[in-house]
């Protein structure tokens, strides 16, 4: 711990599974069940998996390092972690400015987050409905939504979006229950969610994915996420590839800094860093693995997106013996992956409003998460009646977004580069390199490629990634 620490946490996890299983669940998420697997089939399979695995360990594992050391150093919430750091460290305390907007990107990423999240209760509630009705007509394995064409199984997303009181009484219940988990504190809130919640999505992620393999298209799920072809290998794509690491590790968003507060002396941080990487990139290669056989069995196209996820795998659910019962299975690790998530989400900006107003944990879990809650209504809103709100008229990139896409956009391709930028230079260059190393808990030969990838390649790639999203133009001009 860094002397002179006046505030910090006196919670804690109660072992270092705990940690791990937080931790994962935070990096495990939406980003991991459709945004991977559709960026890797449509951006030239091995050849982009190929990329992101390098973009994981050469940038992702050192900045995962490079949060959780300075959370447990600090031994406070992110802004006051990397002051406490700062100071150790004899240099200026305007560092904690990237702290701000950790907190900040946290915040505004779960305003959209759990809109999304509220589109997986409506659906399990959808194929909870045709389960039961499947069990009440003596056929439990029959597929799902039976007598329901096609277009009708695709149009309901778009009901759901036109239907407000709906969209809204969903967001209202994934907020409620994040804040309620959250509001119990670390041990008796975050840490039993997560040791619930985790085992009970790899266990369905393995059943799921085995049984797709065995009903469905295992062969042209392999060919297509696995197929190198390098040609589709442009520079959009790499730029891509590495917005897409820092976002499925829950990096810039102060998850790791504020879990690492609560991380014991003893555990040693570079291989527990290593072991989330390595878990939250397994997941997103075999979320490929479960989603593809299902698709293509299907005869469906692996389009990108929500569509892929809300309607393209509805209808192959329905086509695939026991359907019913295995999209009701599919929705519930969804909402799973998406509760652990969003708990972390929620837990930075309340560790810092706790420190910063002193307020009890509960209050303050209720107080941030209901701000949090209103500006969700508005990014819910934007997908109807509100579409033509635009929140940043004035900057090109976002003049013909919604809010929802807005914050999208603004989150993770402003806020998570420009924090992992930041990061990476304090860590490498600006804070005490003893304080730093004996953190890491690394040595020689590991310590040394540590300190170089945090101190060259993080920088680097993460600062082209925040110019590319930037300015979108350099992009095209290079790769046309
Ligand atoms: N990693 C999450 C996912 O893949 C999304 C995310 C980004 C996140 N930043 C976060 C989750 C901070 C928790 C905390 O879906």
């Amino acid at each position: 711990m860094v002397a002179g620490a006046q505030t910090g946490t006196t919670e804690g996890w109660s072992s270092r599974t705990a940690f791990v299983l937080a931790a994962v669940g935070a990096a495990v998420g939406l980003g991991n069940l459709w945004r991977f697997p559709t960026l890797a089939g449509e951006s030239g399979g091995g050849a982009f998996v190929a990329v992101y695995v390098g973009c994981v360990i050469l940038i992702g594992l050192p900045l995962v390092l490079s949060e959780i050391l300075i959370g447990r150093a600090g031994r406070s919430d992110a802004v006051d972690s990397v002051r406490n750091v700062a100071k150790a460290s004899g240099i200026s305390e305007k560092w904690q400015i990237f702290g701000w907007f950790e907190i900040i990107a946290a915040f505004f990423i779960l305003t959209f987050y759990s809109v999304v999240a509220g589109w997986v209760i409506y659906y399990i509630g959808v194929m909870l409905g045709d389960f039961f009705s499947a069990l009440g007509a003596g056929e439990p394995l029959r597929g799902a939504l039976a007598g329901e064409t096609s277009e009708q199984i695709t149009g309901r997303m778009g009901a759901l979006f036109e239907n407000v009181p709906m969209l809204v009484a969903m967001h209202t219940l994934f907020m409620l229950i994040t804040i309620g988990i959250v509001a119990q504190g670390v041990t008796d809130g975050i840490e039993k969610a997560a040791m619930f919640l985790m085992p009970a999505f790899f266990v369905l992620l393995v059943l799921i994915t085995i049984y797709g393999a065995f009903t469905g298209d295992f062969g042209r799920a392999v060919e297509f996420l696995f197929t190198p072809d390098f040609s589709k290998l442009t520079p959009p794509v790499i730029n891509e590839a590495l917005g897409q690491a820092l976002f499925s590790m829950s990096l810039g968003s102060a998850a790791l800094m504020t879990y690492g507060a609560y991380v014991s002396r003893d555990t040693k941080l570079g291989p527990t860093a290593g072991m989330i990487g390595f878990a939250d990139t397994g997941v997103a290669i075999i979320a490929g693995l479960m989603i593809f056989p299902i698709v293509f069995a299907a005869g469906l196209d692996p389009a990108g997106g929500p569509t892929l996820v809300f309607q393209s795998l509805p209808i192959a659910f329905q086509n695939m013996p026991a359907g019913s019962l295995i999209g009701l299975l599919f929705f519930v690790l969804v909402f799973f992956a998406a509760l652990t998530s969003s708990i972390s989400l929620l837990e930075g900006p309340t560790a810092w409003a706790k420190e910063a107003f002193g307020w009890s944990r509960s209050k303050t879990a209720w107080i941030v998460g209901l701000c949090i809650y209103v500006v969700g209504i508005a990014c819910a809103l934007s997908l109807s009646i509100w579409s033509d709100v635009r929140l940043l008229p004035f900057w090109d990139i976002f003049a013909d977004q919604n809010i929802f896409d807005t914050i999208d956009g603004f989150t993770g391709k402003i806020l998570l580069p420009t924090s992992a930028f930041l990061t990476a230079i304090f860590v490498g260059w600006r804070a005490d390199r003893k304080l730093v190393d004996a953190e890491t808990g690394l040595q020689g030969g590991t310590l040394a490629a540590f300190r170089f990838l945090v101190a060259w390649v993080c920088p680097i790639a993460v600062g082209l990634i925040l110019l590319f999203g930037i300015f979108p133009e350099l992009l095209t001009a290079i790769s046309g």
